[in-house]
């Protein structure tokens, strides 16, 4: 299970962690190439729902959530043989009953047209910021960065999952599709109970107000962490770091500051999901 896979990930060294599917870099331990190779042929299924992220755009955020609206709408919850995330790339298309993960758009392109598909984003900075925490504090991920260097391989798309540009670039397509929901870390941040109001809406799971609230009250950044024991093991502390918005004042210096405000305008400004991001 994970635990194992991160127990055997902190004898590798960083070279061996990493391998390229695609021109995408990967953990090898956390996404072996059979089951990328799986997603890509994968059937959808009716009752599919589909939670993809960008590395720590909020991901296990959403499977919380999307774990307590089932739990009030009575229907299947999100199950794994691990208590951690239930990563499609991990286990494999045909293990989970909900299929959620990181892919990449390109990946998923054929079964995003009949799945129903919840789609985080976050602002840039502070994914990266709170990606260079997590690669460096998590064996399967290299290790012993420093934050200059991984601001750089950050931009230039050479970390796990690949390009955040890329990728959002990939799903700004999507925002129209009726079957792709979009949201923000920031949005969720300001109105939690509204967006688990428009999530259970879109899934169509009819929840009362009163189990609307129940929801958003067990979603909080401090509800979940501290229950991250039970959902994530002895890995809580790195899945549940700070959840805050804009950490990356206290890590960008002004010319990093600058450099991806030009990356941003040059690949988001102007699209419906660099205006949603509220850059
Ligand atoms: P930070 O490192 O900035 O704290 P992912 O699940 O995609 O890996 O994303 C992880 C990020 O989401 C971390 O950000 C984590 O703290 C934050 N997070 C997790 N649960 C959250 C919650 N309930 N509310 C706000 N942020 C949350």
């Amino acid at each position: 299970d994970v635990m194992t896979k991160i127990q055997m990930a902190e004898k590798t060294s960083d070279a061996e962690k990493m391998y390229t599917y695609k021109g995408v870099l990967y953990p090898r331990l956390m996404c072996p190439e059979e089951n990328l190779k799986a997603v890509e042929t994968m059937e959808a299924r009716e009752d599919d729902i589909m939670l993809v992220a960008y590395p720590k755009c909020g991901f296990n955020w959403m499977v919380g959530v999307l774990n307590k609206i089932m739990a009030e709408a009575g229907v299947q919850k999100i199950e794994t043989e691990s208590k951690v995330a239930p990563l499609i790339e991990f286990f494999g298309p045909d293990k989970l009953k909900v299929r959620t993960g990181c892919l990449f758009l390109s990946k998923i392109y054929f079964v995003c047209l009949v799945l129903q598909m919840l789609v985080i984003f976050r602002n840039p900075k502070d994914t990266l910021v709170s990606y260079f925490h997590f690669s460096n504090n998590n064996p399967v991920l290299p290790s012993g960065q420093s934050f200059d260097s991984y601001f750089s391989q950050f931009m230039s798309g050479d970390v796990g999952w690949g390009s955040y540009f890329d990728h959002a670039v990939a799903w700004d397509k999507k925002m129209d599709d009726p079957n792709v929901m979009i949201v923000t870390y920031e949005a969720l941040k300001q109105n939690l109970t509204e967006g688990v109001r428009q999530i259970s809406t879109f899934f169509g799971f009819k929840l009362t107000e009163d189990q609307i609230q129940q929801v958003s009250g067990q979603s909080t950044f401090n509800a979940m962490k501290q229950s991250s024991a039970d959902t994530h093991g002895n890995l809580g502390n790195i899945f549940f770091r700070k959840g805050v918005v804009g950490d990356w004042k206290n890590n960008f210096t002004p010319e990093q500051s600058r450099e991806m405000d030009e990356v941003f305008n040059k690949r988001l400004a102007g699209t419906r999901l660099g205006a949603k991001l509220n850059y």
